[in-house]
């Protein structure tokens, strides 16, 4: 957003086109942040419920370019406060309001964002969070800041997997998700141009026959993120600061989890470093079966 501020910063500069000299600037920084800053017709173009418009009349809203979902994410932020909104299709896979409610349920169990505000306009929904100070796990310096890491993305994960799923509102067991994948399939919802590489020329109903071959006969329940990969890890000065990204946390079975972070250690740090993991989070018999049926369900859950 242009702020009377930056035009008063470049009154000196009357007689050219200010706009364009400030979005030059904007794009420069975005460049460097992974940040677009929107401008006020592109806010208002975001079609903001009215309760929502009021808690962030004051605020200058930037887009983040991390993360792979098809959810709009803006950093928002005035002289006080820094917050984050998500927005997204109120039936989308990624679900704000499952995110929301497990984010409530969660607020003092884990580091995870407070809920400020919820609502749905025009068929998409806006969930507005509080910051998590820090830096994404994936932005690395060295090969000891990867080490470090990935214990403490290895503790994390524990952490999560140890929070007790007793009262946890949000159900995403395999079996579920099975029926999910199923109803998606026959709906013509599966997107196989996201399909790994391994499985790309396979048809998605053959993929669902092979799923459901090698269902493992038992589950390992307990509380999981639902995409705990590198990018909803924050880390600040060589600690843990919190997780984001909750739209798919509940109930799942602990390879849900692991089959996402091995996938994202490889992506981001090199397949070498996934042993330090196994390492770190107390990883004995490793079972690649059980590891080859969540990432093929995985697959159903694409968009
Ligand atoms: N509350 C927050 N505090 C700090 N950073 C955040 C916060 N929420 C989001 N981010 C930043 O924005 C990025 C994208 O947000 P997020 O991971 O929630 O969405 P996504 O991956 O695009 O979407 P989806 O929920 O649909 O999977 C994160 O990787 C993180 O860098
Ligand atoms: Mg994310």
């Amino acid at each position: 957003m242009v702020t009377e501020a930056d035009h008063e910063n470049h009154k000196h500069l009357d007689g050219i086109n200010l706009d364009y000299f400030v979005q030059v600037q904007n794009n420069l920084k975005a460049e460097m942040k992974d940040t677009l800053i929107l401008m006020d017709k592109e806010i208002k173009s975001l079609d903001l419920p009215e309760e929502l418009e009021k808690i962030l009349m004051e605020f200058s809203f930037e887009v983040i370019n991390i993360g792979c979902s098809k959810a709009k994410v803006l950093r928002l932020s005035n002289i006080e406060q820094t917050f984050y909104l998500k927005i997204n299709k109120v039936d989308s896979i990624f679900d704000l309001e499952k995110e929301k409610t497990i984010l409530e349920w969660l607020s003092k169990k884990l580091e995870v964002p407070e809920v400020i505000y919820f609502g749905k306009k025009n068929e998409m929904a806006f969930l507005l969070i509080s910051e998590i100070q820090g830096k994404v796990s994936h932005f690395v310096g060295s090969d000891a800041e990867k080490r470090k890491n990935i214990r403490i993305l290895a503790e994390g994960l524990r952490k999560i997997h140890s929070v007790p799923i007793v009262s946890c509102p949000i159900d995403n067991s395999p079996d579920k998700l099975m029926q999910m994948a199923k109803d998606r399939l026959e709906k013509g919802n599966i997107d196989t141009s996201q399909f790994d590489t391994r499985w790309s020329d396979i048809s998605p109903e053959e993929l669902l026959k092979e799923v459901t071959r090698i269902k493992p006969d038992e589950y390992d329940l307990v509380f999981s993120h639902g995409d705990y990969c590198l990018p909803n890890i924050l880390i600040k000065e060589g600690n843990l600061s919190g997780f984001v990204d909750w739209s798919w946390g509940g109930i799942n079975d602990r390879y849900f989890d692991l089959a996402a972070v091995i996938w994202s250690i490889g992506y981001n740090y090199g397949e070498e470093w996934v042993k330090y993991f196994f390492e770190d989070y107390g990883i004995e018999n490793f079972d690649w079966n059980r590891l080859k049926f969540f990432q093929i369900l995985n697959e159903f859950f694409q968009q």
